[in-house]
């Protein structure tokens, strides 16, 4: 593992910055947490539990059969009710729960009673289209109240939702479709993004046929014309607002499977991570209330995340409407119609807590100080980060020119799998270093181990593991106990492997050094290099590729590809420069389709060979050594290490193409 110069570099940062001192005072939760859970992890977790409605309390708080966990066993919730009802049975149900903001500048604010409402008319209409509790439900939306009132309709009827990015293409959702074996989707005909409406409801179509989905709902956003299937596509409006406006929830096991969330591995085939109902709700519901300081009544708060990521489904919509929060939700993009947008929004809404990702701080900061200067940002108090590690000048330039020097900022660590944050600073507790995801949160165990698993001392990097069970962890991978056991259990004896590089410094205070499989994160989105490769070869022109992800100072890495291509092709390119930049064009909008448009490589290098070792492994650590323009690496274990002068040769010609 390359930990190095992250070491040294990391080592010399001394800046720290203690909470202020009026948020310490006022905190929701304090370093008494974690000694509480330090003395008795179980029963910490089971009093945090205890801030959901159960309709049947637990009979044991986990039942652990490494790797596959049970948490509070014989409880049961409805997870809907969590979020909603008991808000309003509360007496809060005028409270706002969502401010959206659409990408035109329509808006809709819709209270806890409306939520309710509109919730119940969904799971009525579910209900009537056939679905039932364990059945599959695909969710394809752009981000839209119906997107969350669709989650927790499907939540209500213990239906797992499985929420598919509005940017993925149609054979990407054709194989998650066909993975969780779904018979209806829920979309729109589309969405506002960049200024004009994108269509889904094409895409859609194209990826259901040969699937089990013979039921669509389908949402009007855009108002744009779309082919509608008779007997098979149903408008929302049609079918929803005939609905009565209540519906009698019923409670369901604490391990009835929530949502099936896909996320890239090492192999072509995405996985189907597994979450279910009450352990998950326990923890985003306290990691939010922890981390956030959320104060419900004066709050509030704006995750800028897709509903189609983790970060929606667990900031967005469960824990924090477990909690009676206030948000804003956004449809758009941060630029659209100008790069003030988001900043506008916190002044228009009075945003208090802010969730977004370094991707989209790097991006403000080449924009400009001015941007965010042109706003009254006085509301904010709490900054948080999420999807990839943050480099300390980010994070000092949020802190300064976003928090304005006086909002903690909280750099929180989790995945897919976690479910929720286990890394992160409690706000009124930690004094936070730029660029530290600090300590695990109360209740969490995490190490940095070595090869052998043994935990690393202090100043020291290795391997970061979860020593033991969460409430929120995955329960599996949908239909794959195996990849599960292999993905995560088997590299290390009884701990959990997240794939992350980690080091601890001097304090014993956490810094995250990125993925240390072949997985790429581009703009805090996990893709694999496998998935994009083999949609290279898909081309026709294209014989063999390999990709990895270069360190990029927008998008954290950017995807490099280096292809080999077919006899003729590999002619007339070299032949003829027009046609090569041609065809490196249309292999990136190849990729595009076949993947989504985040899946684009940034560059693509036509080159004759790739470097392999003597058992044909690609070395793509000599090929990240070019795409980062280094000194190349070692390179004795190549069947040919000549070929690397060839590949270093072409790397000029194929410039960096941005669009
Ligand atoms: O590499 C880590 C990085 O994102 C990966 C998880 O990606 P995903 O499942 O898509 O979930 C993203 C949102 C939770 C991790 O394995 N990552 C996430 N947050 C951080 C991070 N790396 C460093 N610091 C973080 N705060």
């Amino acid at each position: 593992m390359n930990s190095g110069p992250a070491l040294s570099n990391l080592s010399s940062e001394t800046r720290h910055f203690d909470p202020p001192a009026d948020l310490a005072a006022n905190a929701n939760v304090t370093a008494e947490a974690y000694e509480q859970a330090s003395t008795d992890r179980l029963a910490f977790w089971a009093e945090q539990a205890r801030r959901l409605d159960w309709t049947t309390e637990w009979s044991e708080i986990l039942d652990w059969q490494p790797p596959f966990a049970k948490w509070f066993v014989g409880g049961t919730l409805n997870a809907a009710v969590n979020c909603v009802d008991r808000h309003v049975e509360a007496g809060i149900g005028e409270r706002v729960a969502l401010h959206f903001e659409g990408e035109p500048g329509d808006t809709r604010s819709i209270t806890y009673a409306e939520l309710q409402k509109e919730v119940a008319k969904a799971a009525n209409a579910l209900t009537e289209l056939g679905v039932q509790q364990g059945d599959r439900v695909m969710i394809y939306l752009p981000m839209i109240p119906e997107a969350v009132v669709a989650m927790l309709a499907c939540a209500r009827l213990g239906a797992p939702h499985s929420v598919v990015f509005g940017g993925f293409s149609a054979d990407s959702l054709r194989t998650r479709i066909g993975d969780t074996g779904a018979k209806l989707m829920i979309t729109a005909d589309g969405g506002y993004r960049r200024g004009k409406p994108g269509a889904l409801k094409p895409t859609a179509d194209a990826a259901i046929e040969g699937t089990a989905v013979d039921t669509m709902l389908v949402v009007r956003r855009t108002g744009e014309d779309v082919d509608f299937t008779e007997g098979r596509d149903h408008w929302w409006h049609d079918v929803v607002d005939r609905q009565e406006d209540t519906h009698e929830a019923e409670a369901f096991d604490a391990e009835n499977p929530l949502f099936i969330l896909y996320t890239s591995g090492t192999t072509a085939k995405p996985k189907g991570i597994l979450h279910t109902t009450g352990g998950y709700l326990t923890q985003t519901a306290y990691t939010h209330h922890a981390v956030f300081d959320l104060k419900p009544v004066t709050d509030v708060y704006w995750c800028t995340a897709d509903i189609g990521w983790v970060t929606g489904h667990s900031y967005i919509v469960y824990g924090p409407l477990a909690n009676g929060a206030t948000q804003v939700i956004y449809e758009g993009t941060p630029d659209t119609p100008h790069k003030g947008r988001f900043w506008e929004i916190v002044q228009k809404y009075g945003v208090t807590l802010l969730y977004t990702a370094p991707t989209a701080i790097r991006t403000f900061m080449k924009w400009g100080d001015d941007i965010p200067a042109g706003f009254d940002l006085s509301t904010l108090r709490i900054l948080g980060s999420v999807g990839e590690p943050i480099n300390p000048e980010a994070w000092m330039w949020y802190r300064e020119h976003i928090g304005h020097d006086n909002c903690p900022i909280v750099d929180t660590w989790w995945q897919t799998e976690t479910g929720a944050m286990m890394i992160a600073p409690l706000p009124g507790v930690t004094s936070t270093k730029p660029g530290s995801a600090q300590v695990a949160l109360p209740g969490v165990s995490v190490d940095v181990v070595d090869e052998s698993g043994t935990a690393v001392g202090d100043g020291e990097g290795g391997y970061l593991v979860l020593s033991e069970p969460w409430p929120a962890m995955l329960r599996g991978i949908w239909g794959d106990d195996e990849r599960y056991k292999d993905t995560y259990w088997s590299r290390f004896d009884s701990m959990y492997f997240a794939g992350d590089g980690a080091k601890k410094d001097d304090d014993g205070d956490l810094w995250l050094l990125g993925r240390v499989d072949d997985v790429m994160n581009i703009s805090g989105h996990r893709i694999s290099t496998t998935e994009i490769e083999s949609a290279l070869v898909s081309h026709p022109k294209v014989a063999e590729a390999a990709v990895v992800g270069a360190s990029d100072a927008t998008t954290g890495q950017a995807i490099v590809a280096f292809v080999i291509l077919r006899g003729s092709a590999a002619e007339s390119a070299e032949d003829d420069e027009q046609a090569g930049e041609d065809l490196i064009q249309e292999l990136r909008n190849h990729v595009g389709r076949e993947i989504g448009p985040i899946a684009k490589p940034r560059q693509v290098m036509l080159v004759p060979e790739l470097p392999k070792t003597r058992s044909g492994k690609i070395m793509r650590r000599l090929l990240k050594d070019i795409a980062e323009q280094r000194e190349i690496g070692d390179v004795t274990t190549l069947n040919d290490s000549t070929i690397m002068d060839v590949i270093a040769d072409k790397m000029p010609a194929a410039a960096a193409k941005e669009d």
